[in-house]
């Protein structure tokens, strides 16, 4: 029904969970009894998230004094082990959409600490900045439901955590980790593992904040949620508690994968790949980007509203039943008529011209 050279090799566009290459799957086969079925405490394992965390030092050219924390639970799982345990008094949070806001609200319910919003309206883009009362500024680096980018590090004072939430730009979207004090991210955006998962990069100002908060023993904190034993855990390349080694095995491939063209080489992909996307969206008259301003559109997450004589859903149930295109719905609590398309790095150039080829194919037939 469709025409066969608009088809994209794999139909994950999604994201997150994201595009997990089929290799990987293959290469976990292979490593087999030696890995799957492992303690944690044990070599095989230990090796993973070793490869892990040298990988990603390489990679994001980490300084040598920060530490790579790593854990059970995701990014969810650490906004609440942010808000009890790396905050002193309060967290300032910019927010512009769905995750940015979660994250404020898990902090606004810490009973010792308060927690204040600086928010826009959806589909508009926010710069951090520092502010004086606060001890931890909370950014995300890519909102994913609204495909809005923020770059723009803030200067903060000597004694302020400069917190990212990076889940779904870590990887290409540019940041400097050097100029920041907790870098965070799931794996299961374009790092292109599975969720439950986190990966937390500390600078020693973070370090320093946890260990001395982790003495105020006003505090209850859960010890699932405690940043010593997983500081302490993650020194030794281990989590605190039995992790899902497949979801490691992935993120190790990926790291390596990703090390191959380099942290710049993954840019400049990234790039290439969003002016493909926002310029089809602006050569269509039935296309426009979601996000107006330029430098706050995502090069990770793209979102594209389509004009309401068409019906998104419409399309997508027949590219899903059809099995050639999952994912691409907009964020759901957005209720826009809209497509949200990954540029996870996995996701090829060919294959998302293949997907822009396609979708304009589909509504230029019904309009
Ligand atoms: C920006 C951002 N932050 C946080 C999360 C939550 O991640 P998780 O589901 O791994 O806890 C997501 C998930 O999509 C996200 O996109």
């Amino acid at each position: 029904m469709y025409p066969s050279e608009l088809i994209p090799s794999d139909p994950r566009f999604g994201s997150g969970p994201s595009l997990v290459p089929l290799q990987f799957i293959d290469a976990l086969k292979d490593a087999g009894v030696h890995l799957i079925g492992t303690s944690h405490r044990k070599a095989p394992v230990k090796n993973v998230v070793k490869g892990i965390q040298e990988g990603l030092t390489k990679y994001f050219n980490i300084p040598s004094d920060y530490q790579i924390v790593v854990g059970n639970g995701g990014a969810t799982f650490l906004f609440d082990m942010i808000g009890l345990g790396l905050v002193e008094k309060k967290s300032a949070h910019f927010t512009c959409g769905e995750f940015s806001n979660k994250w404020f609200k898990s902090h606004k319910k810490v009973p010792w600490i308060e927690a204040e919003e600086f928010s826009v309206d959806y589909g508009q883009g926010i710069d951090a900045k520092n502010v004086d009362d606060a001890d931890l500024i909370a950014m995300t680096l890519n909102e994913t439901s609204t495909g809005v980018q923020m770059t723009h590090l803030p200067e903060v004072d000597e004694n302020t955590i400069l917190a990212i939430d990076a889940t779904s730009g870590a990887g290409q979207i540019e940041c400097d980790i050097s100029k920041t004090d907790l870098f965070f991210f799931s794996p299961q955006k374009v790092f292109a593992s599975e969720g439950g998962f986190f990966v937390a990069i500390c600078s020693p100002k973070a370090i320093k904040r946890a260990l001395s908060l982790n003495e105020d023993k006003s505090r209850y904190i859960p010890e699932i949620m405690n940043w010593k034993l997983a500081i302490d855990n993650s020194a030794k390349n281990q989590t605190y508690n039995t992790p899902s080694i497949s979801t490691m095995f992935f993120l190790n491939e990926q790291v390596k994968l990703m090390n191959e063209v380099g942290y710049q080489g993954a840019l400049e992909l990234a790039n290439k790949k969003a002016d493909l996307i926002y310029g089809w969206a602006q050569s269509k008259d039935y296309l426009s980007p979601y996000v107006a301003e330029t430098k706050y559109q995502s090069k990770a997450v793209a979102t594209i509203d389509v004009d309401d004589k068409v019906n998104v859903d419409e399309i997508l149930k027949d590219l899903e039943k059809e099995r050639i295109v999952y994912g691409i719905d907009g964020y759901r609590k957005l209720g826009r008529n809209q497509f949200r398309i990954s540029l996870f790095h996995n996701i090829t150039f060919e294959d998302l011209e293949k997907l822009t080829k396609l979708l304009s194919y589909i509504i230029e037939q019904k309009l």
